[in-house]
């Protein structure tokens, strides 16, 4: 099978594009390093021409304000129309646990626009909702800080590692397109303050978490429940501790 991973050099696509290698898969990764850039459509015929499979695992350099829907949909957009060409039979795109309930944030508008586009194309596809990445939580923290103190609302999250998020996205990216949406997740759900609490104590960091209700999560307001998946939802097996531990050693 022969995959191409647009995105393919970063967190999630390093990881994925070795997985698939691994499992005896023909994995290319493309991004702009490699002259494919999904917003202008630069490289994108070369690189997808003879591809089976396409994994979207870009993620836009902004993260807020309208730039962030102007990258979701033009790049979708370039990338499906170049797919119908190249005759490509599976579409699988990685995105968020809770996408449709954060319409809030810019962020989560641009990811909304990026599925509705592979949900109207011609394309079969899969769309992969992580929660988020052990990897992430310092970003989060770091956004919630404001002096001193770390402001998280005290929602359910069930976080995962990076390497489980791969390991997730190759099973599903070899498998039948599913035409509609697979969650996975970590297997403990935690308050988010809470993680916030473990990931600074852990490394002896100074700041104070503080659980306030209307800390907002890239510009949206968070229910109880927003964050984590439903029943069906698979779980990874990795834990935040033995990740945390890890993590530790290694840094
Ligand atoms: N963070 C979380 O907790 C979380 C949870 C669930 C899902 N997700 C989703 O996971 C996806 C991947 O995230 P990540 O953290 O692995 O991303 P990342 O490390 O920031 O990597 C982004 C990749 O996109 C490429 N890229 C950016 N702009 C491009 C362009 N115009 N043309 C071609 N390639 C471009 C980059 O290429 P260069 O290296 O060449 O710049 C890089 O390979 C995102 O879509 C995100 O929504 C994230």
């Amino acid at each position: 099978m022969n995959i191409v991973v647009i995105g393919g050099t970063g967190l999630i696509g390093s990881k994925l594009v070795s997985k698939l290698r691994e499992n005896g898969h023909q994995a290319v990764p493309e991004s702009l390093d490699s002259g494919v850039n999904t917003l202008t459509g630069e490289g994108l015929g070369q690189a997808l021409a003879g591809a089976d499979v396409v994994v979207d695992v870009t993620n836009s350099p902004t993260l807020e304000g309208e730039g962030v829907l102007q990258f979701f949909e033009t790049s979708t957009r370039n990338i499906l129309d170049v797919e119908e060409s190249a005759g490509v039979t599976h579409h699988v795109a990685l995105s968020v646990v809770g996408t449709e309930r954060l319409a809030e944030s810019d962020y989560f508008r641009g990811k909304i626009a990026q599925e509705n586009l592979i949900k109207e194309s011609s394309i079969p596809y899969s769309i992969v909702h992580a929660t988020q990445f052990f990897e992430f939580i310092r970003s989060i923290v770091d956004a919630a800080t404001d002096g001193n103190k770390v402001r998280l609302a005290p929602v359910q999250v069930q976080p995962m590692a990076a390497e489980d998020v791969a390991s997730a996205v190759a099973r599903i990216s070899v498998a039948s397109p599913v035409n509609g949406i697979v969650e996975v997740a970590g297997p403990q759900r935690f308050r988010f303050d809470e993680l916030g609490r473990l990931h600074l104590g852990a490394r002896r960091d100074p700041r104070e978490v503080v659980a306030d209700p209307d800390a907002r999560y890239f510009g949206a307001k968070l229910g109880d429940d927003t964050l984590v998946p439903g029943d069906d939802a698979s779980l990874a097996e990795t834990r935040f501790e033995d990740w945390l531990s890890q993590s530790l050693t290694s840094s």
